[in-house]
């Protein structure tokens, strides 16, 4: 676990940019909007038969991926391949991390190589604002996932899917259910719906995968998913995170099903125009029934294509606010 400080202070320039991306926390509506703005103009290229272009022609971008991912990573690197930027993932297994290498010396040695993009992935809360706050001036970092704090492009593609399909924020009831405690995307994401300006948050889960005082977040506390789930227009399922699970929070995997799994019954709950989301990985039959998941409701696909495009955008607005900060450096010199 990492300290941190007002990210604001690290992931914006003094002019206001974005140069690092590290926690959709304190980014104004302002900022969120043109992060979903700049991926619209991505969907919309990833339609034409070229899908380059060349804002990070020249760049070097390291993928540093120390927990396991499928659908950050690969969307990652292929945002950063649209985007034309040399693409270095580091394989973290059969790195010298193995030999003992710290974290710190495995980032000097990627800097060396004249890297210009960190996005990192991380078991550690703070990992990437202490990456943030210890490289090179001119490198942008994004962070891919730190522990149970932030997963801020999971949370901006989400709200890209949630705007294609309702078209804005206020007249919304959004639900995101299961294990809150462990989810650095429901935090992430109550951040970005605040801000956006969702009409009401409701998190769904048994007390034992709640956090302490989530209620400080803004959001309203069901612990009941029958009451929960009623009118609302987006649910929001999250997977059981037993890697992050120090004790046993659960009586049984079937008992957290028939409470608290998405299942075709309980989906007649929510507003008829409803749409069904998940980060992923699914687990099937764990919190959420296989029809549920391949049914028309849901986005599930859909925000795993909406990723590339959000990521495309955060890395190019992270790169060029680096750029104007270092071009005022060098003015002010
Ligand atoms: N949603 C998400 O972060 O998935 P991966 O762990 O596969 O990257």
């Amino acid at each position: 676990m990492f300290e941190q400080q007002d990210p604001n202070l690290i992931q914006l320039n003094s002019a206001g940019q974005l140069k690092h991306f590290l926690t959709t926390e304190g980014l104004s509506r302002e900022m969120l909007t043109e992060i979903l703005d700049t991926a619209d103009s991505f969907v919309d290229m990833s339609a034409q038969q070229v899908k380059k272009v060349p804002l990070l022609r020249g760049k070097t971008v390291v993928n540093l991926f120390f927990e396991a991912s499928t659908r950050t990573a690969s969307t990652f690197e292929l945002a950063a391949k649209r985007l034309s930027a040399d693409v270095l993932n580091l394989n973290i297994k059969t790195s010298s991390t193995s030999k003992g290498e710290t974290l710190k010396d495995t980032l000097m040695t990627m800097e060396a190589m004249h890297s210009d993009m960190f996005v990192v992935r991380h078991s550690d809360s703070g990992a990437a604002h202490y990456i943030a706050s210890n490289v090179t001036p001119h490198v942008a970092v994004i962070n891919a996932g730190d522990g149970r704090h932030a997963h801020p492009t999971q949370a901006m593609l989400d709200m890209l899917t949630i705007r294609q399909h309702k078209g804005e924020f206020e007249s919304l009831t959004v639900a995101i259910v299961g294990d809150i405690l462990h989810s650095r995307v429901a935090r992430s994401q109550i951040h970005a719906l605040r801000t956006l300006g969702a009409k009401e948050i409701r998190v769904i889960a048994p007390t034992t995968l709640l956090p302490r005082h989530i209620e400080a977040l803004g959001v309203t506390v069901y612990t009941d998913m029958i009451q929960g789930l009623k009118d609302v227009d987006v649910v929001m399922m999250l997977r059981l995170q037993k890697e992050r699970m120090q004790s046993a929070l659960l009586p049984s995997e079937s008992e957290f099903y028939s409470l608290y799994g998405l299942t075709e019954e309980k989906l007649k709950l929510t507003h008829p125009d409803s749409i069904v989301m998940h980060p992923g990985p699914i687990n099937r039959g764990v919190e959420i029934e296989t029809s549920v998941a391949d049914g028309p409701k849901s986005m599930i696909l859909k925000q795993v294509t909406n990723g590339i495009a959000v990521r495309m955008a955060v890395m190019s607005m992270a790169m060029s606010g680096q750029m104007t900060e270092h071009q005022a450096e060098r003015e002010s010199e």
